[in-house]
């Protein structure tokens, strides 16, 4: 698997940015890594890469934040704040897959069997120097 290096927030940033261009409606991507990985600052990059304007902080009391301004729209959930799979099921999860946005999930490793099968999975790695190592790849079981 292909292993790639972020040395700074900005690199982060232009990671995230750089998937976007190829990003279609139905599109679901999960990243995967612990607190203060780099999750929220890959996403920012995403929703930056799809021309949207808007300042992207965690969902916490809303659940999910819909960014709507950009090319497609996305939707941006955080499951470190869902109790279960059944809290997401009831925010509306299958409404928002069948809409014709870009879902990011953060900690999505936590309620896995949520995920459809073409969701393209992340693993978000920080190094004792600072930098970040991103891996894509299947969750391992
Ligand atoms: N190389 C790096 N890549 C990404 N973020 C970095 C890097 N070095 C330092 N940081 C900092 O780490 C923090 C990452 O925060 P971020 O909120 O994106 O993490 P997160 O994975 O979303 O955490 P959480 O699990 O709490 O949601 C930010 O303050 C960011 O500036
Ligand atoms: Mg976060």
């Amino acid at each position: 698997m292909k292993a790639e290096t972020l040395a700074t927030p900005d690199d982060a940033h232009a990671w995230g940015m750089q998937l976007a261009p190829a990003l279609a409606a139905g599109d679901v991507i999960a990243l995967c890594g612990t607190l203060g990985a780099g999750k929220t600052q890959i996403t920012r990059g995403i929703v930056a890469g799809m021309h949207s304007e808007a300042d992207v902080t965690s969902p916490t009391f809303t659940l999910v934040h819909e960014y709507r301004d950009g090319r497609l729209p996305v939707f941006h959930f955080d499951f470190y704040r869902m109790d279960s799979a059944a809290e997401v099921l009831g925010i509306g999860w299958d409404e928002f897959l069948s809409e014709p946005g870009v879902i990011v999930v953060e900690w999505a490793d936590l309620f896995p069997e949520l995920l459809p099968p073409n969701t393209r999975w992340f693993h978000i790695e920080a190094l004792p120097d600072g930098s970040r190592r991103v891996t894509e790849g299947p969750l391992a079981k």
